[in-house]
């Protein structure tokens, strides 16, 4: 069942769960827990050139042995380097310290805001114009952005190749309802980033009642309901029981009625860090 993919909307495959990297210490913490999460079973790793730890992450995707094309990596071009050409350089880049001549997936992390630029969607668009390029050149095998509301994707779906992913903050405590709905109307693939809330979501009382009910773990819980909603959980872990235990979670099926409470659970998982507002 972990091997289970989704096609995305140019035909690519995509693994309904993936590992994160954000947060994962460079360095040899990075190779080994990399290396430890394929030879587990993990064959999407989630990695992003801001993350500083690309360099490592490729070294553990090489030490694991697994061939390149049974895997699927994914980076993400900085906020610094919005725009045309410099959206290349860093593509490239990223290419180089993971060690690759491809990607599977490459990113915009976050939308330019009106906030920060009155230009804001021109800039968008200049980004993607540089990302369709690298599609049409074959250097990544699929295109997409993170943390876009329906108002930041919608010049990009004008465009000659539309986003096929979205990756957004999603967790039983952020359900962010109106985005993951344009998107699955409109083709969009979501990927949920802090799947766990990175750690807030673990002493919730009614996800421990639940987790208690299956002899699952709150985490398993988060996981189990984001992948039933047919979103891609991209849990981080650099603890090696975690880091397994977060991918055991296809033996067992939320009830509708416990998904149903999930989904009607107060917001207490934001991390505050909205895509209109931000200032980074
Ligand atoms: P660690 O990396 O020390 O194992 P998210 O994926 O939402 O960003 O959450 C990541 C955070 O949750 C990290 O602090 C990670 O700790 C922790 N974590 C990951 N998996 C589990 C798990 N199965 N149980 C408890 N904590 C976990």
């Amino acid at each position: 069942m972990e091997d289970k993919t989704y096609k995305l909307s140019n035909g690519v495959e995509i693994p309904v769960i993936g590992y994160g990297t954000w947060q994962t210490p460079d360095g040899e913490t990075a190779e080994k827990v990399v290396d430890l999460a394929i030879k587990d079973g993990y064959r999407l790793i989630d990695a992003a050139a801001v993350y500083k730890n690309e360099e490592s992450v490729g070294k553990g995707i090489k030490a694991s042995g697994i061939p390149r094309e049974e895997l699927f990596i994914t980076s993400k071009v900085w906020n610094k380097d919005r725009g045309y050409e410099t959206t290349k350089k860093a593509f490239y880049k990223s290419l180089e310290d993971l060690g690759l001549d491809y990607l599977d997936l490459y990113l915009i992390h976050w939308p330019a805001n009106a906030k920060q630029f009155e230009n804001w969607d021109e800039i968008n668009k200049e980004t993607w114009r540089a990302m369709i390029e690298l599609y049409k050149e074959g250097k990544v095998r699929a295109i997409g952005v993170c943390n876009c509301k329906p108002h930041h994707l919608k010049s990009l779906m004008e465009m000659e190749v539309k986003p096929m992913v979205n990756q957004i903050e999603y967790n039983p405590g952020n359900r962010q309802p109106e985005t993951v709905e344009y998107c699955k109307k409109n083709g969009i693939r979501v990927e949920a980033y802090s799947p766990l809330g990175t750690g807030r979501m673990l002493d919730n009382p009614a996800l421990l009642e639940i987790a208690k009910k299956y002899q699952k773990s709150v985490a398993q819980i988060c996981l189990r309901w984001i992948i039933q909603n047919e979103v891609i959980p991209l849990p981080k872990s650099i603890t090696p029981s975690r880091i397994k235990q977060n991918l055991d979670v296809f033996d067992f099926e939320l009830t509708p009625e416990d998904m149903e409470r999930i989904n009607e659970l107060p917001d207490f998982g934001f991390s505050g860090n909205d895509p209109d507002t931000i200032t980074f």
